[in-house]
């Protein structure tokens, strides 16, 4: 049977433009339906894109108006930042990078289908634009890309103005008084950093003992002291046991009720913005895949294969909508990977190595396994840790908060994971990545010569420290 397109991929984020631009690459015919206004899904519109603009902006501002500067020798007096510039500017990026993903669709003749996909059966899709004008396209393969959306405590509604989601928290028209951040995981803490150096009182409730609960323990408890250092107030085994909004009008306001997670007595804290962030969700809203029968696992992510295929043939997916960390170079390798697949080549992804940075100053990096999985998994290894405080670079730049640690199989040597902390640990991980993609031990690393005086020495100081030689502590 002869079908309009090899390919329909469904969402145009990180994960479906990706796979679009690689099977067009790779020769097949290809679509792609995206219901929003603009391309490039959650992360360009309104995830890693605009939440880095502001981040960067206010680390700027942070930077010039606080004390950072004075151990340099340099005094900035009155510094001060208009917020609908700020703001301005980060739409600003935001509108060139979709567009950017706009040119490479028509570079690669991808075609853009406007409007939200359903599917009729396997290899049918029914696009409905804005208008409420629908087209039907029939296609061999599709892929899910449909990625994921907020999600809310039970009975909390996100109103968008007193309680937020990070959507709204990317552009709040005024500096918060006070902001309760409901989880302490990636968005908690990178928009919670945001709005404190911009002014506001912030305070972050966690359910867990720890904030970045999923990071390698040593890591989240060092980050949480610096963040408190820098005024941020950390409520850890705290549970929030009811949100009520207050007052309309100008003194609108939250009352965040919390307790101990254990249970105990109840504190009631005011603030005017509430954001919730406690996770995400896959979107799988409206698309049909009741229909066709694709399943699902037991938290309503697609069900995939190692090459990306549910259960019905013709019908894959990625990204955000299956299961794995919810980032974006994991949906555009997978994307790529998929798209590959898709024209006969060997596409794969190794989920043993998928970075992960939260973006604070310092920033936290971590690839691999954390100390806690491989306790848990009864693997015997052997740590190495470096400070930045004696690496040269670090020292000479006033910059010397966090470490690196590396954590290395006690036998074979064959680096398990590498844990960051640290100014560049976003940059710096990719090394590590690389090197576990590599198979490498940590001696590899220790021998690798690194350039001088660089934070990176901290890396080849901490794999030296698995072997208990570091040089320089
Ligand atoms: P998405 O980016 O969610 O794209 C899915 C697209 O599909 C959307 O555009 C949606 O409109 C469209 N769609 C859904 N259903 C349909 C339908 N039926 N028909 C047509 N279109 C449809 N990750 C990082 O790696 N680094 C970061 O720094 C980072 N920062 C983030 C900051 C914030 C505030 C948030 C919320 C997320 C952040 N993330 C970050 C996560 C990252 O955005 C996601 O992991 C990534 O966008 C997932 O890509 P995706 O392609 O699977 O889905
Ligand atoms: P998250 O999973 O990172 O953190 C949620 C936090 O909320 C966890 O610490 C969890 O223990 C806590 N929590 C859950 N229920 C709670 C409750 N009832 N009360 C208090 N705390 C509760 O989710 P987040 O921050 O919402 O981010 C969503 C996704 O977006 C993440 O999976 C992340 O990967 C991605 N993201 C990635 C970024 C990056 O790579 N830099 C930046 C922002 C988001």
């Amino acid at each position: 049977m002869a079908y309009d397109f090899d390919v329909v991929v469904i969402g145009a984020g990180p994960g479906g433009y990706v796979a679009a631009i690689r099977a067009a690459q790779n020769g097949l015919k290809v679509a792609c339906i995206e219901k929003r206004e603009t391309l490039g899904g959650t992360c360009l519109n309104v995830g890693c894109i605009p939440s880095k603009a502001l981040l960067h902006a206010s680390e700027k501002f942070e930077e010039v108006a606080g004390d950072h500067l004075k151990a340099l020798g340099i005094s900035v007096k009155g510094a001060k930042f208009d917020l609908d510039a700020m703001l301005a500017e980060k739409d600003s990026a935001v509108k060139q990078l979709t567009g950017g993903i706009e040119f490479l669709f028509k570079k690669n003749k991808v075609e853009w289908i406007k409007g939200y996909g359903r599917f009729q059966d396997a290899h049918t899709i029914e696009v409905e634009a804005a208008d409420g004008v629908t087209r039907t396209v029939t296609t061999k393969n599709t892929i899910i890309a449909t990625g994921s959306d907020v999600i809310s405590l039970p009975g909390v509604a996100i109103d968008g103005e007193v309680v937020v989601s990070s959507t709204e928290a990317l552009s709040l028209p005024k500096v918060p008084e006070h902001m309760v951040v409901i989880g302490g995981g990636v968005i908690g803490l990178e928009l919670g950093s945001v709005w404190r150096r911009l002014g506001a009182k912030v305070t972050v409730v966690e359910y867990l003992d720890r904030i970045l609960p999923t990071m390698d323990g040593e890591v989240s408890k060092e980050t949480a002291k610096i963040l408190k250092k820098q005024g941020m107030e950390i409520l850890t085994s705290t549970k929030v046991v009811a949100v009520e909004v207050d007052a309309k009008g100008k003194n609108r306001g939250a009352v965040v009720r919390v307790e101990p997670a254990k249970g105990g007595e109840a504190q009631e804290i005011k603030c005017d913005v509430v954001l919730m962030s406690i996770g995400r969700r896959p979107f799988l809203d409206g698309l049909g895949l009741d229909k066709i029968g694709v399943a699902l696992d037991e938290r309503g992510r697609v069900k995939v294969g190692h090459d990306f295929s549910t259960n019905v043939a013709g019908v894959y997916a990625i990204g955000d909508a299956i299961p794995g960390p919810m980032l974006a170079h994991k949906a555009e390798d997978e994307g790529v990977a998929c798209a590959d697949n898709l024209a006969g080549l060997n596409g794969i992804v190794n989920h043993e190595v998928i970075p992960s940075v939260v973006y604070t100053m310092p920033e936290v990096a971590s690839v691999g396994r954390s100390e806690e999985e491989l306790k848990a998994a009864g693997i015997k290894y052997k740590a190495g840790k470096f400070p930045f405080m004696a690496n040269s670079r670090a020292k000479a730049n006033h910059d010397t908060l966090g470490f690196v640690k590396v954590l290395a199989d006690a036998q074979t040597d064959r680096v398990l994971g590498v844990h960051i902390v640290g100014s560049l640990a976003g940059t710096m991980i990719a090394q590590a990545a690389q090197a576990m993609e590599f198979g490498a031990s940590s001696e590899d690393i220790a021998l690798t010569c690194h350039a001088h005086p660089t934070h990176s020495e901290a890396l080849k100081e901490a794999a030296m420290a698995a072997h208990g030689k570091p040089i320089h502590i």
